[in-house]
């Protein structure tokens, strides 16, 4: 490789002139995502059902804008591709959960959980992904889980959403890869969130699932960002059709018995 051809490698997690819509702005995960992609120079849309929250985390980022979507309106979830223009980063992480057994759950609270954590995402694929095969680039990067791959009792309708969804996303890959865009999933683990007060609210439910990861702990949101910043830009231009376990270890260690060895 000659010296021309080789990349600024000082430059290669920025995102200046790039458009990122982050959805699922207003909290958590999506929060930090939009002030990170901002702070690599990205000009970034905080899309929120909650445009209050929305607006808070634009205020906090240099360069963001706020914007109202429930992604469960298909026809806004369109409206909102067209409004929003030239897309290059696409971030959802909108999603919910019901923690319970499967013969408890009701046919409605299905439908809650499925229609936010599957349809949600078909829809801002294809709304988002159509102009991004266009314009032939594009980065699209969607929120699974540990629970694509691991589950436990009370979790069965959120991870069959997470292994849907990778699966949705893979498929994207291969099917947009030809037109210069690139989709992948980031897996976290478990993450002190508003989705998971639940669990925080029951110390021995929160001190077993901070023991089950390698590292011991819960994570922070701000430690998803880095993940999305990568998948992102330029530094993972060869990424797509992946998922990217950012669960402390969680899913490298069996975790029920540690030998005295
Ligand atoms: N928190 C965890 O421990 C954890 C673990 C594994 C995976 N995840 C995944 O990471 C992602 C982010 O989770 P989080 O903990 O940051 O969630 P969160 O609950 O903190 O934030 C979700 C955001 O989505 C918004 N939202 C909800 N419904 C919406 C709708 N219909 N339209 C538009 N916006 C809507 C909410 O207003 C909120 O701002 C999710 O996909 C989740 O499944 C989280």
């Amino acid at each position: 490789m000659s010296e021309l051809d080789r990349p600024d490698y000082s430059q290669l997690f920025r995102l200046d002139g790039r458009r990122a819509v982050v959805v699922g702005a207003g909290s958590g995960i999506g929060r930090e995502s939009a002030l990170a992609l901002a702070a690599q120079g990205a000009d970034v849309v905080c899309v929120d059902r909650d445009l209050a929250a929305a607006r808070e985390t634009a205020a906090l980022g240099t360069g963001a804008d706020a914007y109202e979507l429930d992604v469960t309106d298909g026809d806004a979830v369109a409206r909102a591709a067209q409004e929003l223009g030239a897309v290059d980063v696409l971030v959802f992480t909108a999603a919910t959960n019901v923690r319970k057994r499967l013969l408890d759950y009701s046919a409605d609270e299905f439908e809650r959980v499925v229609s936010l954590n599957l349809r949600a995402p078909f829809d801002l694929v294809r709304a988002f992904g159509a102009g991004m095969a266009e314009r032939r680039r594009g980065s699209i990067i969607g929120f699974s889980s540990i629970r694509a791959v691991t589950v436990e009792p009370g979790q069965g309708v959120y991870a069959a959403t997470k292994a849907g969804l990778v699966q949705l996303l893979r498929t994207a890959a291969a099917e947009l890869g030809p037109r210069g865009v690139r989709v992948n999933a980031v897996a976290p683990g478990i993450v002190d969130t508003p989705l998971t007060a639940q669990i925080h609210a029951v110390p021995e439910w929160s001190e077993a699932y901070a023991s089950k990861s390698a590292l011991g702990r819960w994570s922070r949101p701000d430690e998803l960002a880095g993940a999305v910043v990568y998948l992102a830009s330029d530094a993972s231009s060869f990424v797509t059709g992946s998922q990217l376990f950012v669960d402390g270890g969680w899913t490298a260690v069996d975790g029920r018995y540690t030998p005295p060895t």
